[in-house]
């Protein structure tokens, strides 16, 4: 053994870090409607995104196969916790998030997020309670602050995602340090690179 000591931890999840989103989708009873998760990875132009079976959100992205995540940024909390508390409610009023609809997707782009993707359901399927949802991003919409001049760099080192951690016993939030990035290859020598 090399190292600080491990130990096994006695719990039934454990988040080790991952940023809160709003899935949001097409409602029948409010029209539109929006849920927070934390469940979410993103490989080129597909999108993994999980939810209790159980949930409204994931009724409704079942049914109408499209959804759209909005990533929000650590000035919308309250809306966190509104949209990831009242299940079942119409979250988008509750929570005053106004929103556009979507080009590609009958969605709702959050306004104040300032990131929304719209995405279409490509496969699904169900496991133990939760439903894994792959989707195919059909566009990325971006505060226009946060590209480049040449229109195609994304200043991800500006962003204050809120990132979601903790087991069963106790679940916290964690911010970004607005000064800490590094760029990607600053760690080792040499020019090849084959990390996406
Ligand atoms: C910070 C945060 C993260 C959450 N992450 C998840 C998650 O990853 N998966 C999930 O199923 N629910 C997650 N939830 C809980 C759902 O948002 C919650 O069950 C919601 O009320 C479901 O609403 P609906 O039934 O109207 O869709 C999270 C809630 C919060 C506040």
């Amino acid at each position: 053994m090399f190292g600080k000591p491990k130990t096994e931890i006695n719990t039934s999840k454990l988040y080790y870090g991952f940023p809160v989103i709003f899935l949001g989708y097409k409602d029948d009873k409010f029209k539109y409607n929006a849920t927070t998760t934390s469940s979410s990875y993103s490989l080129g132009n597909t999108i993994n995104v999980g939810i209790v079976s159980d949930s409204c959100a994931a009724k409704y992205i079942k049914k109408y196969k499209q959804f759209s995540v909005n990533v929000p940024c650590e000035n919308l909390m309250s809306e966190i916790e509104i949209c990831g508390f009242f299940s079942g409610h119409n979250k988008l009023q509750q929570a005053d998030l106004p929103y556009t609809l979507g080009k590609y997707a009958d969605v709702p782009l959050i306004d104040e997020c300032f990131l929304n993707l719209e995405c279409v359901v490509t496969n699904f399927y169900e496991d133990n309670g939760y439903l894994h949802i792959i989707g195919e991003v059909k566009r990325r919409v971006i505060f226009e602050d946060l590209v480049a001049s040449d229109g195609k760099l994304f200043l991800s080192d500006e962003i204050q995602t809120v990132h979601f951690t903790g087991c069963s016993s106790k679940r916290i939030y964690r911010y970004l340090d607005k000064d800490n990035s590094s760029d990607l290859g600053s760690f080792v020598e040499g020019e090849v690179s084959n990390c996406g």
